[in-house]
């Protein structure tokens, strides 16, 4: 084990549970602890929550392999201790000969599972590309000091949890599928076996020793694009070369006293929980209390007119004008929710996206980071699919990502999250693909309040927009607020989701005698929110999703 590793840990408390200490500085929440650790200990050494990111999502990359990626994308919000705001977009991007109809056979119809699973699901990556775009902005620690417990971490191991355990299992025959008998995730990994993974080790000293080049360059750039083609894939060393991440405005707007940042376009995330949390603003939801029938009526209402407008509007900016401040006026959100009544739900069917007039303009996974200076850190990042398009890179140690499915195949045929799309998210070479992703800040009178964020597809956004009303209005502290049970609805498929179990038959009997439709075999775990909250005392709790393994590292 790393020397500097062992001796920073002593100085290091870990908890996976709710923690409430006023002498929190800095915080670390992740879904692994491995990770969460690495993060804190770079703080301890005098790092900032941007080099906390880095370490941590590399961290993540080896001992997370479902999510955490070296050949994913991912979007930062953060929030400097000073208010400043911003965003980093290093989403996949269609490769060039990438084209609108590919997923589509000679009649037109939609080609199953090509968009998930093997070569052409893969989207050019931007995580190394993005990480490097933070750390020169940012970063105060070297690289080579960052990218070392990740290094470590590949060479020495990490134990398999029982959750991982069975994810490997569950997707071992897709794994030898796409890459045959002898792939490294091959093997049946038990609960306390360690995975020592040295041609990731090798990777990452590649990266280390020579910068982003290190990934989209050279040897990596080959062996990369040798295993895409031959899974059928069609990203080329020139795709990868041209590879760059977009700093953007964040998407900003009140909701009483909260002021909430979040990702924009190339994410509906941003966009979305604006909607939402404002079409439900005039409503006295406090009154209603929490997961009552009234609650979820008005919440799910806003969520299916969100979703639908999702489905028209959203995509990439740098492609389409997408009419942000129209989506997000106050009166059109107004207007959408006059059609809402507590008698009956409305049909999703009547519900069309919005008419807004133009004015020119399982598995993802999520991390928040406060720093001893206060700086915001909110990053969620993805392979997409769990393992991506489960296309391995044997000789490098990592799976490629099946984002391309977040694109629209065709208009009126759902990706594998059910969502829908149009002409502003379909394909064209250089283009990014439409997100969930809701990584996420927020600030209670203009200080510091919140930072959260979920993998979950299109469950993201409403699993965000659930967990700040959680915490604000119904008063429940961090971990309470991520715990508390979930409900989703998109729109189409005309269904609210509920997590099992956690909802009595009353409840739902009545949702059902008001005409919403709840089929209870599309139950399932929504989310795993990791998060962190500093109350109006400045004292800093943290929520780790019990969902998964996710856990809180903090530095006192
Ligand atoms: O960007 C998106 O919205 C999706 N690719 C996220 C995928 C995801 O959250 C899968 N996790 N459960």
């Amino acid at each position: 084990m790393n020397k500097v590793l062992s001796i920073v840990t002593i100085l290091v408390f870990v908890n996976c549970n709710y923690q409430e200490d006023k002498s929190i500085k800095a915080a670390v929440v992740s879904a692994r602890i491995e990770a969460s650790n690495i993060g804190i200990e770079v703080i301890a050494k005098g790092g900032n929550a941007f080099d906390a990111m880095i370490a941590t999502d590399l961290a993540l990359s080896v001992c997370y392999p479902n999510a955490g990626n070296l050949a994913g994308g991912g979007f930062l919000v953060y929030r400097t201790s000073d208010g400043s705001f911003g965003s980093l977009d290093y989403r996949e991007k269609a490769p060039s000969l990438s084209s609108r109809d590919m997923y589509l056979d000679s009649e037109g119809n939609v080609i199953e599972g090509i968009s998930t699973l093997g070569g052409l699901a893969i989207g050019v990556p931007g995580t190394i590309a993005g990480l490097f775009e933070v750390h020169e902005k940012f970063g105060t620690l070297p690289w080579n000091e960052l990218i070392q417990p990740a290094i470590d971490l590949a060479t020495n191991g990490y134990v398999v949890t029982k959750k991982q355990s069975n994810s490997f299992k569950n997707k071992k025959e897709e794994f030898i599928k796409v890459n045959g008998e002898n792939t490294f995730y091959a093997k049946n990994y038990d609960e306390g076996d360690i995975i020592i993974n040295l041609p990731l080790a090798n990777t990452l000293k590649l990266i280390q020793q020579n910068g982003k080049a290190g990934f989209y360059k050279g040897i990596n750039a080959q062996r990369l694009t040798k295993r895409v083609k031959n899974a059928g894939g069609i990203i080329t060393e020139e795709d990868l070369k041209n590879y760059s991440p977009v700093w953007r405005d964040p998407v900003q707007f009140q909701y009483k006293e909260l002021t909430i940042t979040s990702m924009g376009p190339p994410s509906s995330g941003g966009v979305c929980l604006g909607q939402m949390l404002q079409m439900i603003e005039p409503f006295d939801i406090k009154k209603y209390g929490h997961n009552s029938v009234e609650s979820i009526q008005l919440m799910v209402e806003a969520e299916r007119r969100t979703y639908a407008d999702r489905s028209e509007y959203l995509g990439d900016p740098d492609f389409v004008n997408i009419p942000q401040s129209e989506l997000m006026d106050s009166t059109y959100l107004t207007n959408r929710m006059k059609s809402f009544n507590w008698d009956n739900a409305s049909l999703s069917s009547d519900i069309n996206p919005g008419k807004v007039i133009i004015n020119e303009s399982e598995e993802t996974t999520h991390y928040s980071i406060i720093d001893k200076e206060g700086n915001a850190v909110s990053v969620t990042t993805t392979l997409n699919g769990s393992y991506g398009s489960k296309v391995y890179v044997e000789d490098g140690g990592y799976f490629l990502n099946n984002e391309m499915d977040d694109f629209s195949s065709k208009p009126g045929v759902p990706n594998m999250f059910g969502l829908l799309g149009s002409e502003a998210n379909s394909i064209l070479p250089g283009k990014r693909m439409l997100s969930s992703m809701t990584p996420t800040i927020v600030d209670k009178n203009k200080k510091l309040y919140m930072i959260l964020g979920t993998p979950g597809g299109s469950t993201i956004i409403t699993s965000v927009f659930q967990t700040i009303l959680n915490a604000y209005e119904f008063d429940m502290g961090m971990q309470e607020s991520v715990n508390s049970a979930r409900f989703h609805h998109q729109w189409m498929p005309d269904v609210i989701i509920l997590e099992p179990k956690q909802f009595d038959s009353d409840l739902i009997s009545n949702l059902n005698n008001k005409g919403y439709n709840i089929e209870e075999r599309l139950s399932r775990i929504i989310g795993r929110v990791d998060a962190i909250m500093i109350d109006d005392n400045g004292i800093i709790t943290t929520g780790a999703d019990p969902r998964g393994d996710d856990s809180s590292s903090t530095l006192r």
